[in-house]
């Protein structure tokens, strides 16, 4: 682990925004006595109180923070301290407005509202720097204090005149030339040609908005631009104590920035995590946030934190449910499973005004302790209590590797082809990550960065690989050379790191380590009948997209069913060195993805977390020597246990055919 932890224990806690009760000392000091009873260790202070730290431009008033932190800390309750850069004070927008962002349709935005701030302006960059190292300064050495939260939930952007010219010398230093500039951006195409580099407007509805290969690369200045601002603050308060680590609370796979790239800024990862349980398919949902969860693991291959989660509801789904019994702890355990070193909610008290108002949160408005939900909330405070022992135990590197990009992610979102704005990148890679985690298999993720190594994997997915960069394309070569096992699907290696499409064949540079080459990709309407048809006999639907192929010498596993390309290769498997190479040329029905998993699974002798078979809906994950066995059905289901285990939330050994109950969970270890 590269971060260093201050407090060696699963945070337990959540949101606390006491500015908002500052006129009740009784609500303070009664808060303090509540988190005790509902074990609750840290609390994130500060997101949003800019203006109550800095009230007038360069007159900071910590009073009322010293007061709240040193009553937390005589509490024994930590503090994950907040930079307030996400919501700026009035002040500074109305005196100086180059604060406020531009929309994509040249508007300067008023004031209100968070995260509505230009990442490029000076002028707030050096506010932020101030209040910043003012915070630092004053608290990054308090004993309470364990951990800095930058911000909150990075995310958009801004259009200003600055970020206008800070886009342009980002592509003068990426291109060099203009020549260079227009040919990567194919700009002989409706006659985007560009003569000088001050004609470039970033994309937007009201002027250029076709070329993909610059809205590719819009997105990734402003990831660089958010990483930079984020890494200032990181700068900022490190400078006073280089010790104490830095987060940035995540979202789900945002789509905003690249998140590999984000996270190489922050010493530890952390993510807001928001299930939509019950709403229909809770295995659908389980095995959605187990994916967002390794992926969050992945990202910087050591375990997160999780930063929100909300202890009953939301109030912004479109149907806000509350948790049924169980849910809070299994959901909460799901998360530890998958790597996370705590569960923080948003929030701590409900606020009374605002749109959060009636937002999920441990104490509601009538302040009392007895309700469900603050027992659920004590009884996984409890639960991390016990789980102590496994805190330091972490996923090792996985045997199964998903390559999720968010250039390609970008580059196929903005295509015309195929299904038009349809193309599920993100929900084929949940498809296929699903087989593995019903299967219990751990997964990696991975993207196409330069430092990514396939080297230990024995299994790698290419899931609509269909943007290869940084070479992608020789490493997989030499992956499979070397005996790794390959599985790519359709809509791969089509275009380079501009969204030039490749010429010569594709999949690019990889048509002999598959033994074919596509030749084309036909669209179904839903109406359209398709089938791969395996030599078993056994046959899966097909949906919506599928690749023809061609000069194939690897061998046929599946063909298609139907039409007028009934009889062709769908699925391939070709030997090529000392390994394989799986092609799968159409999107599968879920079973059919199952079956291929299965089959995969058998041949490389997959570790699952459990050597037992499992009911539906029962899902086994394993976190060093602990065993996450969950139950996401709706139903109570029985197990059979081969091995005999101790549940470490109940002390109790279990053995043989044991029930889980409905959103039952239990950590075993042998
Ligand atoms: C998060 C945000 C919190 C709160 C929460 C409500 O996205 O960071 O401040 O708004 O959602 O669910």
């Amino acid at each position: 682990m590269s971060f260093t932890p201050r407090f060696p224990n699963f945070l337990h806690g959540g949101d606390y925004n006491p500015d908002q009760w500052l006129d009740r000392p009784d609500i303070l000091e009664r808060d303090v006595q509540l988190m005790q009873e509902a074990h609750v260790n840290a609390v994130s202070v500060g997101i949003f109180s800019w203006t109550l730290m800095e009230p007038e431009e360069g007159r900071y008033e910590f009073a009322w923070l010293d007061e709240i932190i040193d009553r937390l800390w005589r509490g024994g309750i930590h503090v994950v301290l907040a930079t307030p850069s996400g919501a700026r004070p009035v002040w500074m927008a109305k005196k100086y407005p180059e604060v406020l962002r531009v929309n994509d349709r040249m508007q300067r935005m008023l004031y209100g509202e968070r995260h509505n701030h230009c990442l490029t302006s000076p002028v707030y960059r050096e506010f932020v720097r101030k209040i910043d190292t003012a915070l630092a300064e004053r608290y990054a050495n308090h004993p309470a204090v364990i951990l800095w939260h930058l911000s909150n939930e990075y995310c958009g952007e801004c259009r200003c005149e600055l970020c206008q010219d800070a886009w342009r010398g980002w592509l003068k230093r990426k291109y060099g030339s203009i020549e260079r500039l227009n040919h990567c951006w194919w700009t002989g195409f409706w006659n985007l040609r560009y003569t000088d580099w001050g004609q470039i407007d970033a994309p937007t509805p009201i002027g250029e908005f076709s070329n993909t290969s610059m809205w590719v690369d819009w997105r990734r200045f402003n990831t660089d631009q958010c990483k930079s601002f984020m890494m200032a603050e990181r700068d900022a308060v490190q400078a006073v104590n280089p010790e104490l680590n830095c987060t940035a609370n995540l979202m789900e796979f945002s789509w905003d920035y690249d998140y590999f790239d984000l996270a190489e800024g922050m010493d530890v990862v952390s993510w807001d995590f928001y299930p939509k349980w019950h709403s229909g398919d809770d295995v659908g949902t389980a095995a959605y946030f187990a994916m967002q969860h390794d992926m969050m693991r992945s990202l910087k291959n050591q375990p997160f934190f999780i930063m929100e989660s909300t202890p009953s509801q939301v109030n912004w789904h479109p149907t806000n449910k509350l948790k049924r019994p169980g849910m809070h702890m299994l959901s909460s355990m799901q998360a530890l499973a998958h790597g996370s070193q705590s569960m923080m909610y948003f929030q701590w008290r409900k606020g009374r005004g605002g749109v959060e108002t009636f937002h999920g949160a441990v104490v509601d408005h009538d302040g009392r302790n007895d309700t469900q939900v603050f027992q659920d909330v004590t009884q996984v405070g409890q639960a991390l209590e016990q789980l102590q022992p496994i805190y330091d135990q972490h996923h090792g590197q996985a045997e199964v590797c998903i390559l999720m990009d968010w250039e390609n992610r970008w580059a196929i979102d903005y295509v015309q082809a195929g299904q038009l704005g349809r193309m599920k990148y993100m929900d084929t890679i949940a498809a296929h990550y699903r087989c593995l985690w019903e299967q219990g298999v751990q997964v990696d993720f991975r993207d196409m960065r330069e430092c990514t190594d396939m080297t230990g994997y024995k299994l790698v997915v290419a899931p609509m690989l269909f943007m290869f960069r940084n070479g992608i394309e020789e490493k997989l070569r030499r992956f499979v050379e070397t005996g790794g096992t390959l599985l790519m699907t359709y809509f791969s290696g089509l275009v380079d790191e501009h969204d030039l499409a490749f010429l010569g064949g594709t999949p690019h540079g990889l048509i002999d380590v598959f033994g074919l080459q596509n030749t084309g990709l036909d669209a179904l309407y839903p109406q359209d009948k398709q089938h791969l048809k395996l030599q078993d006999g056994r046959q899966f639907a097909i949906q919506e997209l599928c690749a023809l192929n061609d000069h194939v010498t690897a061998e046929t596993l599946g063909v298609y069913s139907g039409d007028y390309y009934a009889g062709k290769p769908c699925l391939t498997r070709n030997t090529y060195g000392a390994g394989k190479a799986y092609y799968l040329a159409a999107k599968l029905e879920q079973a059919g993805l199952q079956a291929i998993y299965a089959a995969l699974s058998e041949e490389l002798r997959l570790t699952a977390a459990l050597p037992d078979t499992l009911p539906y809906g029962v899902v086994a994950v394993k976190r060093g020597n602990a065993i996450f066995l969950q139950n996401f059905s709706g139903e109570p289901r029985t197990v059979t246990l081969s091995e005999t285990y101790t549940n470490l939330l109940t002390d109790g050994i279990c053995h043989g055919t044991i029930e889980i109950p409905v959103n039952g969970v239990m950590v075993l270890t042998k």
